[in-house]
């Protein structure tokens, strides 16, 4: 848009601000100061916020009712115009709070000029900024709510299914299906108690603490923080202007909840390949090659997988803008919003997508059963039995069962594929009954420590759970 060879001085000042200056800024000058480009996107906050404080200013009689009406109308006015995407956006008048203005006053003229009593672009960027991010926590909210409710779905129709679990990504006992999904069902849990916190504790306004310092005009902070939605004015005007924790919480909450759909999303990958079949992706969350007719690649879960790099590089940027700024507000602060809205859009792609991968997507039983038993899975199971039925300390009985992996392997077969008399070639205490643990289905039913995987434990979770989303 501007390079160093059209930079020029426009020829008046700024309207709004221009009465000390004898010049308008320059062209760069104007490029980089400007927001509009981005914050337009928070044009009904602002305007919400704007009739918020116009009527409060008509209730403590700082503006005459004729007037107040006025802004009420013009304001609706400048609303549908921006809803309907005919608002003449302009970047000499800086960012929305400005150009929102600006039009009211074409609109109603020198009413417009009255609504900025009491108020600063400084609380009201603040007040616009939380309101937004409250949305986003609230989306979130739904968002996560829905991805949750697909997870228990899966996890109900395969409570008792049999797959690997894994540490190191090599196999280490049973588990059932239900159980892995519950997992899940417990990391989204935690980003939804960390969106509800975040929301309770960012949930003041910053509306009335002006430029930083108050006002002596008589407004009624908690009219406008009512009007709202918020709990309460925010206590200090100084913190007021110049707090972003809310977006850095917001940001923060965001990143946990990316790494924790990247990581599910790693196992969709894995799990969707045909080396593990674990999982069969619908059509309408997979893709094709251009070369390759036979391939369905996972695309939507490696996207989901990659975006907790910029959702964390947004909270790693702001925290940088923020770190070292001086009460209060600095223009440094209005590299906030990009980001913010950056993570916050494929944040919410990404819940999406996994939410709609999540209910098509088929887990194969019989795959996951035939790896459940390979990689001797059971031989934890094994170990336990020679400590609760012969008396050894397991340490005695991990030995021994080491043995029998071994033995097996040489053998090329899995454990329960031993014969007896090779079982007792290791202890001669064992007996029959001992076949009994070496399989996945007893195995896994046998976990039951709160917790654990057998199926009645996860049952117990997946009820609990639903009573928690009801
Ligand atoms: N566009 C600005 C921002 O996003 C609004 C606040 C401007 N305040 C000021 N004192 N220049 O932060």
């Amino acid at each position: 848009m501007t390079n160093s060879s059209d930079t020029q001085k426009a020829s008046t000042s700024n309207a709004m601000w221009g009465g000390r200056f004898s010049a308008g800024p320059d062209a760069i000058m104007e490029a980089i100061n400007a927001s509009i480009g981005f914050d337009q996107r928070m044009a009904a906050q602002d305007i919400a916020g704007s009739r918020a404080h116009a009527a409060m200013l008509g209730a403590t009689g700082i503006l005459q009712a004729n007037d107040v009406e006025a802004i009420r109308e013009g304001l609706l006015t400048v609303l549908s115009e921006i809803e309907a995407g005919d608002f003449p956006f302009s970047a000499a008048l800086e960012d929305i709070h400005m150009n929102v203005e600006a039009r009211l006053k074409e609109i109603i003229g020198e009413p417009a000029g009255r609504l900025h009593t009491g108020r600063s672009r400084n609380d009201q960027v603040a007040t616009d900024f939380k309101l937004w991010v409250r949305d986003q926590l609230d989306a979130c909210d739904t968002g996560l709510q829905a991805l949750i409710r697909a997870l228990l779905t899966q996890a109900e129709a395969g409570a008792d299914w049999v797959m690997p679990g894994f540490t190191h990504l090599q196999t280490a006992q049973p588990v059932t299906w239900g159980h892995h999904m519950m997992a899940y069902v417990e990391m989204f849990g935690r980003d939804l108690s960390r969106v509800r916190d975040a929301r309770a504790r960012m949930n003041t306004s910053p509306l009335g603490a002006a430029a930083l310092a108050g006002t002596s005009f008589p407004i009624d902070r908690h009219m406008t923080a009512e009007a709202l939605g918020f709990d309460a004015p925010a206590a200090n005007s100084l913190d007021a202007v110049s707090d972003r924790d809310f977006a850095l919480e917001f940001l923060s909450a965001a990143s946990i909840c990316a790494m924790h759909l990247s990581r599910f999303a790693e196992e969709l990958v894995i799990w969707s390949s045909a080396q593990f079949r674990f999982v069969t992706l619908s059509d309408r969350f997979s893709t094709g090659s251009s070369i390759m007719p036979q391939k369905k690649n996972p695309d939507a879960a490696e996207l989901i997988r990659a975006k907790v790099g910029r959702i964390f590089g947004a909270s790693t940027a702001l925290m940088m803008v923020m770190k070292g700024l001086p009460l209060t507000y600095s223009k440094d602060m209005q590299e906030d919003k990009e980001q913010v809205f950056d993570a916050a859009d494929n944040l919410m792609l990404a819940l999406a997508a996994m939410t709609g991968m999540v209910t098509d997507m088929t887990a194969n039983r019989e795959s996951l059963a035939a790896a459940a038993g390979s990689g001797f899975s059971t031989a934890t199971d094994l170990a336990d039995w020679l400590v609760r039925v012969l008396g050894l300390p397991f340490r005695d009985a991990h030995h021994i069962t080491g043995s029998l992996v071994a033995l097996a392997e040489s053998k090329g077969c899995d454990l329960p594929d031993l014969t007896l008399d090779e079982m007792k070639s290791a202890h001669d205490g064992i007996t029959g009954d001992v076949f009994d643990v070496l399989g996945v289905e007893n195995s896994v039913s046998s976990r039951t420590s709160y917790g654990g995987t057998a199926p009645a434990q996860v049952r117990a979770q997946i009820a609990r759970w639903k009573e928690l989303m009801a």
